[in-house]
């Protein structure tokens, strides 16, 4: 009788549905995918979650704005992250939705079982709302009168609300913490937890006034509430298995891994462990909160106009690159810098370089002496079994290093065998060998070993590249996917068999030279990307804070439009001149999602005079113009009343 299979399940966070999907999305799924794959490789039985978080006010207003009601807002734009994943060979075994029935039943069921086991009590609240944030701050929290968060005013509410009374399990989360370390990942991130809840924990919040906000999940004990977005979504990760009776016999639970970015951790580490303790559910094994990726050293903005959209450097590089890349770069944990060099340099060195080049190099010779063949190998020298050990090695370290979920270093420790490989080629000199009649003989062991360890390597890197593994696969002629070969095929050198016939290919990973890279600098440093990818549930936390000095460095000054033209080629771009009084500017803008050139002439704007110039799509601009956006509106910042040119905004 076969064994049933061991469970693995792992989750990504589920997606504000008003985002554009950016690198940091496809972080995380090709994160969950990666250990995902290889799971399945290993014979695990995996379920891999990702989905779509659609309640909450953006997408009510959202929604509204665009004149639809919610649910045909969110059934349209969830589409736009299941077409990404398919794209990029995301193999989730479901996609959870907030708004679907399976969903939001499970949480009405939760909600009513925690409010009759008294774990939630109703209570009046009094405090400083931050409409935008859709959050109450304290008296000591509170700025001036404004947000701590976004810098925007609040204002005091009272009202009544429903609690979830977390405070009672402050300790028994602390305890748990520290007793099981691998519960949160890394370390640092772990201490960030265990310093939170060195302070006393309070009770949640779970609901929302339907006067305030009608868009989401109803509380099944007061139709006049909604339930807190947060404690509606955390909860997909269940609901997807059904009520938490059936949750616990499942098979999946406890989880095996959240993967969150280092801004969901709290939410995940505290609220969601805490809500599971209440509903006799263990907590998950671990949530491994990941960094932020920048790009060139800024923070990824719609207003900077650098949000990487993984769809256009799919077109760009292909998908495996991405992928690869990724996850080679920066050790998961930490925060990391996307630039296009770095992605070129990953592509040229590692790829094309070193793993394409042991590829055709290896079939060429198999092609050359052995027409094409992969022949029986003669008796094995002490040289061969170094590589053989190598690969030995390398599959062990490999399995140790995705329990720590150190994709980085798995990629390195599968190079190191890349590099084993092309200096056993070169030690060997299979050219050498060819010319006699007892070196032909040798020839078929070295040709079989490289053979074999481009098979092994294959099955390694087939989590992170799918789809190259499987043409490194199908080029050396085997008749056998990886996913049929399994981890069981490279514990043990030689599954390779003799007799196949190698199907050599087009180049794998191509080198991007010089020309065509500067190309894609040229097109990465114009401006032209979509101007609503960052996250619009939720507004940007204040910015460090800086000197009354440093503020003052900023020249900014008023200007009124005099020309205004459209830049070719660009969706965004308006190309300005300016009067500032002591002289006229040309001006870049990326307004023109909001504003036609004839609107703008003889408006008076604000105007950034001492920023250095830079080119936009080609086109100098001297100067920045201040604006805010709401979704995908653009509003330029102005004036009461009519201000003369050139008087200095303070
Ligand atoms: N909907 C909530 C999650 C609910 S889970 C029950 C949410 N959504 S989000 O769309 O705003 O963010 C999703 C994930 O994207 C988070 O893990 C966040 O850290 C990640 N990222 C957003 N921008 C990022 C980068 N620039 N870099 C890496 N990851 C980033 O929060």
């Amino acid at each position: 009788m076969n064994e049933p299979k061991k469970k693995f399940y792992v989750t990504t966070p589920i997606y504000y549905v008003n985002d554009v999907p950016h690198i940091g999305h496809a972080y995380t799924t090709i994160a969950a995918d990666v250990v995902s794959r290889y799971k399945r490789l290993d014979g695990y039985e995996v379920f891999f979650l990702t989905g779509t978080d659609e309640h909450g006010q953006k997408v009510h207003q959202a929604a509204q704005q665009n004149g639809v009601d919610p649910q045909t807002h969110v059934d349209k734009l969830h589409q736009r992250f299941k077409d990404l994943w398919v794209r990029l060979n995301i193999s989730n075994s479901d996609f959870i939705r907030t708004t679907e029935a399976r969903h939001t039943q499970v949480v009405q069921e939760i909600l009513q079982s925690l409010f009759d086991k008294k774990e939630i009590y109703k209570d009046s609240y009094e405090g400083w709302y931050c409409t935008p944030d859709e959050r109450f701050w304290t008296e000591k929290d509170v700025v001036n009168g404004n947000c701590p968060e976004c810098g925007r005013p609040v204002e005091k509410i009272k009202e009544y609300n429903y609690f979830f009374k977390m405070g009672q399990y402050g300790e028994w989360l602390a305890r748990h913490v520290r007793e099981n370390e691998s519960f949160i990942q890394p370390v640092s991130r772990r201490n960030e937890v265990l310093g939170f809840l060195d302070k006393p924990l309070g009770d949640l919040c779970i609901s929302r006034p339907k006067e305030r906000l009608p868009w989401g999940v109803s509380l099944p004990f007061d139709d006049d509430y909604v339930a807190y977005v947060w404690f509606d979504a955390l909860i997909n990760y269940i609901s997807v298995h059904g009520q938490p009776g059936q949750v616990r016999d499942c098979g999946f639970w406890p989880c095996d891994h959240h993967l969150v970015g280092k801004d969901i951790l709290t939410t995940h580490a505290v609220y969601w462990s805490c809500m599971l303790k209440a509903m006799d559910l263990p907590p998950p094994k671990n949530i491994f909160a990941h960094g932020w990726w920048t790009v060139n050293g800024q923070k990824m903005s719609k207003s900077l106009f650098n949000v990487v959209e993984p769809n256009l450097l799919a077109d760009q590089f292909g998908v495996d690159v991405i992928r690869y890349f990724l996850l080679r770069e920066v050790p998961f944990g930490l925060d990391g810098d996307f630039s296009h060099k770095a992605l070129i340099g990953r592509n040229n060195s590692d790829l094309a370089n070193n793993l394409g080049n042991l590829l055709n190099r290896t079939l060429n010779m198999v092609e050359k002496y052995q027409e094409g063949k992969i022949l029986e190998p003669s008796a094995s020298a002490p040289e061969d079994q170094a590589l053989a050990d190598k690969a030995s090695e390398t599959v062990q370290a490999v399995a140790a290093l995705y329990d720590q979920l150190a994709y980085n270093k798995i990629l390195a420790k599968i190079w190191e065998l890349v590099d084993q490989c092309n200096q056993y080629i070169n030690n060997m000199g299979p050219w050498n060998l060819a010319k006699s009649e007892e070196g032909q003989t040798r020839l078929t062991r070295v040709l079989y070993n490289s053979c074999e360890a481009l098979r092994v390597i294959a099955v390694l890197i087939y989590p992170f590249m799918p789809e190259s593994a499987e043409k490194i696969n199908q080029q050396l002629g085997a008749d056998f996917t990886i996913e049929e070969q399994g981890l069981r095929s490279i514990r043990e050198w030689g599954f390779l068999p003799a007799g196949l016939q190698t199907r050599p290919g087009p180049q794998l990973f191509p080198r991007i030279e010089e020309e065509e890279e500067k190309k894609i600098m040229e097109q990465a440093n114009a401006p032209s990307a979509p101007a609503q990818a960052e996250d619009e549930n939720k507004t940007e936390p204040v910015a460090e804070q800086i000197e009354f000095d440093d503020f003052t460095k900023v020249d900014l000054r008023t200007g009124k439009i005099l020309e205004a033209e459209k830049i070719k080629k660009s969706k965004k771009l308006i190309k300005l001149k300016v009067d500032i009084g002591c002289e006229t500017r040309q001006v870049v803008a990326g307004i023109a999602a909001g504003y036609e050139p004839e609107q703008l002439v003889g408006r008076t704007v604000i105007l950034v005079a001492n920023l250095k110039p830079a080119k936009l799509m080609g086109v100098e601009s001297q100067g920045m113009i201040l604006a805010g956006s709401e979704g995908d509106k653009i509003i330029l910042a102005g004036f009461d009343h009519e201000l003369n040119p050139g008087v200095r905004v303070k």
